[in-house]
């Protein structure tokens, strides 16, 4: 290819002539398919989007300008036409067929065994390829232009979408002329149109936000996409092709599949090179599905198995066909992922965080050998999206490792004894009042005494960043709730070494020591104590900032979502989280039962009156050796004063404080021309600022 045919030299603005135009109309059109087809089809582009857009827009301001020059097969045409009132009928030049399909290793060897007694050879070649869950087209190129597409249909006749189809960028208007491969008049192919999964979820979301009605599944989502009345709307779906059958092939001078996958290509018609593969003997082609079917799941399309072909195309006619199939090909279908069964009731889980989940019950089903009697129905916001009911036959789908998802309600078996489900307002284990989003998509259960969150609840209360109570691990906590020592966070003031000696692994001295830790633990900071608390959504960067601003747990635990939303830096899930986290009586409660066990709060963080935050907006970097503090207690100082310490230097460093046995960090510094502060001016820093 010339670099003329790149990227054509054309003033569109100084043409004038329809000679010209036309000329240059050619040149552009040539430029562009060639680019399509290294996008689209090789997948390696040679120019830039905004190159191309610019080839494309010189091609529409000389069609517009001379609209008499515009060709159906120019690259501009790939919009879309005008609606119609229905798809028409159309009869395929040859039956489209299925395919035989199979699930056991075995019937693909007799499948290979009696295609070699037919032919009387001892060995086949096969091409084997993924079988793709989309939907078939068939297309119709007339010197080399696309004439007509049609989908199967029942076989026999097919419906015309060729208006839509001619708008997916995968789908070349013309072919390509190839010095290796000659154009015949007339070709026809077939393939399989396809949505990726990624671009399915996204299009069903936007369908959600609009209010529409939402697909099932990718293959859904394909065929309801390219059977449109109105091709505009087809050429705003993300869909893809791939193609694997020529007609009369043979007669073309092709004599493999292979060559024929080729030859596909060389024409600019896309074929799976990253999959498609030719296996010279039986158990290659049984372990390219056992490849496939591992990898199905992190494909960006969906497939249902694999399809081996005899590779020679003379030999088709010698094997012939059955009424529908084809014996010369065969699917090897994977395990079913789906199995549809009755969705006979909704429960509703806690998780050990106070998530609530809902989970459907099954008619128990088998599904790739697993029953299967629950599945995850995530959120209300899903149940509602998918609109599923008690009492529905349901879709349930199983991937991989992952819990079964029920997928759809199957609408058209209703009789009108169906439920809607509505996620309840009580907890059910604990009867505390749900908290929901705004979204419906998390709903969780803010009593921090409830049961079902115990464990989770002290474990996190007792860690590190919180009350730090050593030797309060995981295990231990599990005894104190087996043995019932403790039903609620406050009870841990409350146990004796008696108590705590009665259980197993604990001597006289290590429940001692706990009983210290513990002791050790009620003399703690506002921001460590609210972290604790495990309040939903709230870290430690925001327990940091509530203490900043609230001097007293009190002042805090009457913050209304607005007063909390005015903090910089609480978005207002957090502050709703907060303000419902205090509004709930038994955490009031259990917070006063904690303090009257003798926890005491103080809150050096607390920035004074006016919020005022003398190292407002300013970020530490420390390094080295400081005499007056350790570097978590400046660190503090700093967060205290309104400011930020990082432990990297970057651009958002406003200073770096050298002590001492400053390493690289002091170099980085010195090379990012950011001021350096010894610890003394750090002081008179700070004291300038007014802290
Ligand atoms: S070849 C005789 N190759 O499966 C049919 N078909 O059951 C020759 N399909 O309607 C078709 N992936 O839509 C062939 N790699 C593949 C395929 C494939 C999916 C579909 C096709 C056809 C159906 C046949």
């Amino acid at each position: 290819m010339s670099d003329e045919k790149l990227k054509p030299d054309i003033s569109v603005q100084d043409i004038k002539d329809e000679d010209k135009a036309r000329e240059a109309m050619e040149k552009l059109r040539e430029a562009i398919r060639y680019h399509d087809y290294r996008y689209y089809v090789l997948d390696s582009p040679t120019i830039s989007d905004a190159e191309y857009d610019e080839l494309m827009a010189d091609l529409e301001a000389l069609e517009e300008r001379f609209p008499d020059l515009v060709t159906a097969d120019s690259p501009t045409q790939q919009v879309g036409g005008e609606p119609r009132d229905d798809l028409d009928q159309v009869e395929h030049p040859a039956p489209m067929l299925s395919l035989q399909s199979v699930q056991e290793a075995d019937a693909v060897r007799r499948f290979d065994q009696t295609c070699r007694q037919e032919l009387g050879v001892d060995e086949i070649e096969y091409i084997a390829e993924p079988k793709y869950d989309g939907l078939a087209v068939e297309l119709i190129y007339e010197q080399g232009s696309l004439a007509v597409a049609l989908t199967r249909g029942d076989g026999r006749v097919g419906e015309d979408v060729t208006a839509n189809v001619k708008t997916i960028r995968e789908v070349p208007l013309r072919l390509r002329e190839s010095e290796d491969q000659a154009l015949p008049e007339q070709l026809t192919v077939r393939g399989e149109i396809y949505m990726r999964r990624d671009e399915f979820e996204t299009f069903n979301d936007h369908l959600a936000e609009a209010g529409e009605r939402q697909f099932a599944n990718p293959r859904n989502a394909a065929a309801g996409s390219v059977r449109q009345l109105d091709p505009k709307i087809t050429a705003e779906r993300p869909l893809h092709i791939f193609f694997f059958e020529v007609l009369d092939a043979l007669a073309m001078n092709l004599e493999t599949q292979e060559e024929v996958l080729d030859a596909l290509l060389e024409w600019g018609l896309r074929t799976n090179t990253e999959f498609n593969r030719l296996c010279t003997d039986i158990d290659e082609v049984i372990s390219y599905h056992d490849e496939l079917s591992a990898e199905r799941d992190d494909l960006a399309y969906e497939i249902d198995g694999v399809v081996y072909k005899v590779n020679r195309l003379e030999y088709y006619e010698q094997l012939g066909r059955r009424t529908r199939n084809p014996r010369w090909a065969i699917a090897y279908k994977f395990e079913p992922r789906r199995a549809t069964t009755t969705l006979h009731d909704i429960i509703v889980q806690v998780g050990r965080t106070g998530r609530l989940t809902p989970v459907a019950l099954l008619d128990p089903v088998h599904i790739g050998g697993v029953k299967v009697s629950r599945a995850s129905l995530h959120n209300q916001s899903e149940i509602e999206r998918k609109d599923i009911r008690i009492g529905d036959r349901v879709v349930v789908e199983r991937a991989g490792d992952v819990i079964p998802q029920v997928v759809a309600a199957l609408e058209e078996e209703r009789d009108g004894s169906e439920q809607r489900f509505s996620l309840p307002e009580q907890c059910p284990v604990c009867d505390a009042e749900v908290v929901l989003s705004e979204d419906k998509k998390q709903a969780h259960c803010p009593n921090i005494d409830c049961p079902a969150q115990l464990r989770e609840r002290l474990t996190h209360f007792t860690s590190r960043g919180a009350m730090d109570i050593e030797g309060l691990g995981e295990k231990r906590v599990q005894q104190l709730i087996d043995q019932e020592l403790v039903t609620r966070l406050s009870d841990l003031y409350h146990l004796s070494k008696d108590d705590l000696v009665s259980l197993e692994r604990f001597a006289s001295k290590s429940a001692q020591n706990l009983l210290d830790e513990i002791e050790d633990s009620k003399e703690q900071t506002l921001d460590r104590f609210l972290y604790a608390l495990g309040i939903p959504l709230v870290g430690e960067h925001v327990t940091q900032l509530l203490a900043r601003h609230y001097r007293t747990l009190d002042e805090l635990m009457d913050a209304s979502t607005d007063d909390l939303r005015a903090l910089r830096d609480i978005g207002p899930e957090v502050a709703q989280s907060i303000a419902a986290f205090f509004g709930e009586e038994r955490n009031r409660q259990e917070v006063k039962a904690l303090l009257d066990a003798g926890i005491e709060l103080n809150n050096p963080l607390y920035a004074g009156e006016d919020g005022d935050s003398p190292l407002q907006g300013l970020t530490f970097v420390f390094t080295g050796e400081l005499e007056r503090w350790t570097r978590d207690e400046v660190q503090r100082l700093v967060e205290r004063l309104g400011g930020r310490a990082t432990s990297s230097v970057s651009g958002q460093t406003d200073y770096v404080v050298a002590g001492p046995g400053a390493g690289s960090k002091l170099d980085e510094a010195r090379q990012r021309e950011i001021p350096v502060l010894d610890e003394s001016e750090f002081v008179e820093l700070i004291e300038e600022k007014g802290g």
